[in-house]
């Protein structure tokens, strides 16, 4: 009897992914589970080749595959085509947070559960949105560009430049990223955090 088949969908990681074992994201780390996975009875197949359909490696061992595992990062599209093929698949997991590859309707239809790993990254989501704020408050992209580009016209970095300081800032939502991000706001000494919620 063959193994029930999992197939994971991940970036590749290159020499990056020995530089740094920890980037379990990679089609060579393999998110750190394949050791947990063949000693529960299953055969793990990874790639980083999803497209194109149907002649990418995603799509050839598709029709096997009982669980697929994708990330949000490096999105492999399970269409309602890819779908039609899937006919031993029982579970589609996200690992990260976000399942907009997935066509959640047609895997409704057929009664196959989306798992996310609620929680994880929202640290990093929630750094990166004030990072980002940050950036576009300060007008770092036109400093940055004028660096790169050996130019210096301070007036035009400087006409588009904020303090975050006395601003008001919300969020539409405000659940493990929206409410983190409001946290991290505070330092700035804001005038106002507003956020709309529907369920808080
Ligand atoms: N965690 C990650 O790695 C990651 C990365 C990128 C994007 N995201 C996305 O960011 C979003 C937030 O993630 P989260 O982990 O904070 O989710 P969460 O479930 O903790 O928070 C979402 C909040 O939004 C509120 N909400 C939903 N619909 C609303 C509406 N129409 N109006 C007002 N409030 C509404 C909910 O009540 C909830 O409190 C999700 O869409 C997620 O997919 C997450």
């Amino acid at each position: 009897m063959t193994k029930p088949l999992i197939l994971m969908v991940l970036y590749p990681g290159d020499k990056h992914s020995t530089d740094e074992p920890r980037l379990l994201g990679t089609v060579e780390n393999e998110l750190g589970i394949r050791k947990f996975v063949e000693e529960h009875g299953y055969e793990l197949i990874t790639t980083a080749n999803k497209t194109p359909a149907p002649t990418s490696t995603f799509d050839k061992y598709l029709p096997e595959a009982e669980i697929i595992i994708t990330t949000p990062f490096y999105p492999a599209y399970l269409t309602k085509e890819r779908l039609a093929t899937a006919k031993k698949l029982k579970l589609c997991i996200t690992a990260g947070v976000g399942s907009d590859n997935y066509d959640l309707e047609a895997l409704n239809e057929k009664g196959i559960a989306v798992l996310e790993v609620t929680g994880s990254n929202v640290q990093s989501v929630a750094e990166h949105a004030v990072m980002t704020m940050s950036i576009l408050l300060r007008n770092y992209g036109e400093g940055h560009h004028q660096a790169v580009s050996g130019g210096w016209d301070i007036a035009a970095v400087a006409k588009d430049e904020f303090d975050m300081e006395g601003k008001v800032f919300a969020t539409v939502g405000a659940g493990r990223i929206g409410y983190r991000i409001l946290e991290r706001l505070v330092a700035f000494n804001p005038k106002k955090l507003l956020y709309y919620d529907y369920q808080a």
